[in-house]
C-alpha cells in the first residue's frame, strides 16, 4: 500500500455541496461545506429540486476553494470519491456527474462510495478502528446499527422500519413551530425541560435491533393537540425533554444490547443525529460501564461533508475497487 494517498471526495446527496482531500485515510487536508439550510427553512425541509440547482451552482466554486486551501495540484490526488447513493436523486446525479467529468478530464481512478460508509468512516478521521465494530448511524435519512468485521464489510443488524431519527426529530420541531433543521432546536429545548410527559418506547419484538419512530412521532402530535382541546398549557421545554429522552433510551439501549451480543472492540456513533448533547450524554454514560471504547466523533465530522466520503473512498480504492464511467446515482442504494 502506497503511503500518503490523497482522496478528493466529493458529496452532494441532500443539502451540503462539499469537497474535500484526505490523506490516507485518517488525515483531513481540506474539507470544505457549502450548506444549502438558509434556502430550504422558509419552507420547513429540503426542496429536492432547490437542493438540485444549489449543487450545480456551487460545486465548481466548492472545488476550486478546496484546492486553493490545499495547496495541492491535480497531479498529487490519486483518485476521485464520490458519493454514489443513497440520497435525493436529482442532488447526487451533480456530484456524480463533477467526479465522472473530473476522473475522464484529469485521468483519475472513480470509485462510488455509499453515503452511510461516509458517515462510519468520518470516525477513522479521529480514531484508527478495531474490529468487529459497531456502528450507531443516525441522521436525517437513516438510523441503522451496522457490524464490520474488516474494513470495507457491512453487516446490517437493525434498521429503522419507518422514520429515521432525525427525520422524528425534525418532524416534532415542525409541530412546536421550530425553524428547520429541527433537531439542534429540541436538543436545545430539551436540556431546559423536564421530562414529565411519558411517551412510548418503541421496543418492538424482543430481541429486534430494528427501530421505529413514527409512534413515538404521532404521541407527540396526539399530546399537543389533546392540550389544546382542553386548553391545557404544555411547555415546549417538557415536551421535547420528554420526546428526546424517548428516542435516547432506546437508541443508547439498542447499542449497548448489540455491542454485548456481538462483542465487539468498539462502539462509534455517525450522522447528524450523533451531535445531539442528549444522546452523547446517555451513550457515554452506558459505555463508561463497560471496557467498550466508544467513539462520537466531532459535530462538525457528524454532520454531512466531504471528508467522510473521501475517508470510506480510501478504504475502497485501497481494496481495488472501482467505478466505471457509467457510474450513476442510485437514491436507494444498499450499503454491502
Ligand atoms: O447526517 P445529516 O447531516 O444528514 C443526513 O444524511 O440526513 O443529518 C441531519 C439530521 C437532521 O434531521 C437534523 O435535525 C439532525 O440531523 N440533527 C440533530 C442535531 N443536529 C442535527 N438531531 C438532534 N439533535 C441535534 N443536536
Ligand atoms: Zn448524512
Amino acid at each position: 500500500m502506497k503511503k500518503n494517498t490523497l482522496i478528493l471526495g466529493i458529496e452532494t446527496s441532500c443539502d451540503e455541496t462539499a469537497v474535500a482531500i484526505v490523506k490516507d485515510g485518517t488525515e483531513i487536508i481540506t474539507n470544505v461545506v457549502a450548506s444549502q439550510i438558509e434556502s430550504h427553512k422558509r419552507f420547513g425541509g429540503v426542496v429536492p429540486e432547490i437542493a438540485s440547482r444549489h449543487h450545480v451552482e456551487q460545486i465548481t466554486q466548492v472545488l476550486q476553494e478546496a484546492f486553493e486551501e490545499s495547496e495541492l495540484t491535480w497531479d498529487e490526488i490519486d483518485a476521485i470519491s464520490v458519493t454514489e447513493g443513497p440520497g435525493l436523486v436529482g442532488a447526487l446525479l451533480v456530484g456524480v456527474n463533477a467526479a465522472k467529468a473530473l476522473a475522464f478530464a484529469k485521468q483519475k481512478p472513480l470509485v462510488g462510495v455509499h453515503h452511510i460508509a461516509g458517515h462510519i468512516y468520518a470516525n477513522r478521521l479521529e480514531r484508527e478502528f478495531n474490529f468487529p465494530l459497531l456502528a450507531l448511524i443516525v441522521s436525517g435519512g437513516h438510523t441503522e446499527l451496522v457490524l464490520m468485521k474488516e474494513h470495507g464489510s457491512y453487516e446490517l443488524i437493525g434498521e429503522t422500519r419507518d422514520d429515521a431519527a432525525g427525520e422524528a426529530y425534525d418532524k416534532v420541531a415542525r409541530m412546536l413551530n421550530l425553524p428547520y433543521p429541527g433537531g439542534p432546536h429540541i436538543d436545545r429545548l430539551a436540556a431546559a425541560g423536564l421530562e414529565s410527559i411519558d411517551f412510548p418506547r418503541a421496543w418492538l419484538e424482543e430481541n429486534s435491533y430494528d427501530f421505529s419512530f413514527s409512534g413515538l412521532k404521532s404521541a407527540v402530535i396526539n399530546k399537543i393537540h389533546n392540550a389544546k382541546q382542553r386548553g391545557e398549557e404544555l411547555k415546549n421545554e417538557d415536551i421535547a425533554a420528554s420526546f428526546q429522552a424517548s428516542v435516547v433510551e432506546v437508541l443508547t439501549a439498542k447499542t449497548l444490547r448489540a455491542a454485548k451480543e456481538y462483542n465487539v472492540s468498539q462502539v462509534i456513533v455517525a450522522g447528524g443525529v450523533a451531535a445531539n448533547k442528549g444522546l452523547r450524554k446517555e451513550l457515554e454514560a452506558a459505555f463508561r460501564e463497560t471496557e467498550i471504547p466508544l467513539l462520537i466523533p466531532d459535530i462538525k465530522l457528524c454532520t454531512d461533508n466531504a471528508a467522510m466520503i473521501a475517508a470510506a473512498g480510501t478504504i475502497a480504492f485501497e481494496q481495488g475497487r472501482r467505478s466505471g464511467l457509467d457510474l450513476n446515482a442510485n437514491a436507494s442504494l444498499l450499503l454491502k
